[in-house]
């Protein structure tokens, strides 16, 4: 199966750095144009050139999925809006009880409101071409969370719900939407888990935290990659996928299976 995006156009929001720029470089490599959208300028730009570097298509773009304005601004910028894929997110290493009341409103703005903007900012362009294709960035912590990370956890069950409410609507219009839920990839939310919850902080003590993370709640003991992450999003975008909608992919190595 050769997945091919040529004559297409994808716009990726939090495509800055980690999963998200690889999703960008994967849709990039297989012919799409990319729209890098992120809320830090400069590392939209740096995935831009990225992908002008091997040959592909891109443009950058500095949008913040809480603000629906630009968000309009960014659905409207390509010729055509073929793919969407929505990968802000941000996480707060607080627990149910310690997190203060502006980080929790914080978490919801970006990681659930915000893939609801994101969302209705897509819908109208792609009702009006009869076509689309939305994937949404979940998290394995939608169906197992723990206390450690309550707020985020609840933030991506909500991703969840969306892409089922979004494709019942979307169906209507030849528009599929999905949701993708990670398991534990290192990037830059773990680097903040870490400044909050490893004791003694020096890099030993980091790895040996990731170590002990990963193997107690991965089968395999292994950790995914942003490029797992992103092949699997390039085939739930892709026309091979043209059945498939409402749904939410596990991409977690098997992750508490067994608990
Ligand atoms: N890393 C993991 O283990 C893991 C697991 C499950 C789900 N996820 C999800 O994957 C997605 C990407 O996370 P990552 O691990 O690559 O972390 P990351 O912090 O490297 O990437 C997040 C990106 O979102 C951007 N962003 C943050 N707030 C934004 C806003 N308001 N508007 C637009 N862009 C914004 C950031 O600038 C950054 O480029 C997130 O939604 C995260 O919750 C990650």
């Amino acid at each position: 199966m050769d997945i091919r995006f040529d004559g297409k156009y994808a716009v990726v929001t939090g495509a800055g750095r980690g999963i998200g720029r690889a999703i960008a470089r994967v849709l990039g490599a297989s012919g799409a144009c990319v729209y890098v959208s992120d809320v830090i300028e400069q590392n939209a730009t740096n995935v831009r050139d990225e992908i002008r570097a091997f040959g592909g298509e891109a443009e950058a773009f500095v949008a913040d999925v809480t603000k629906p304005e630009q968000l309009e601004k960014l659905m409207q910028a390509p010729p055509v809006l073929d793919i969407m894929v929505n990968t802000a997110g941000i996480i707060i290493p607080e627990t149910l009880f310690s997190a203060k009341q502006e980080d929790i409103d914080k978490i919801f703005q970006i990681n659930a409101i915000g893939s609801s903007n994101s969302v209705r900012a897509a819908f109208p362009r792609m009702r009006e071409q009869g076509h689309g294709r939305i994937l949404l960035i979940a998290s394995a912590t939608s169906r197992n969370t723990g206390n450690m990370i309550a707020h985020y956890g609840m933030t991506k069950a909500s991703v969840v719900s969306l892409a089922m409410a979004a494709a019942e609507e979307g169906a209507h219009y030849g528009i599929n939407v999905n949701a993708i839920c990670p398991g534990i990839i290192f990037s830059h939310i773990w680097e903040v888990m870490m400044d909050r919850y490893v004791k003694g902080n020096s890099p030993a003590d980091r790895e040996a935290w990731w170590k002990a993370l990963v193997e107690s709640i991965v089968p395999g003991g292994k950790e995914q990659t942003c490029e797992d992450i992103a092949n699997s999003v390039a085939f739930m975008v892709s026309d091979q996928a043209k059945n498939i909608t409402g749904q939410s992919l596990s991409v977690d190595g098997g992750m508490w299976l067994g608990f």
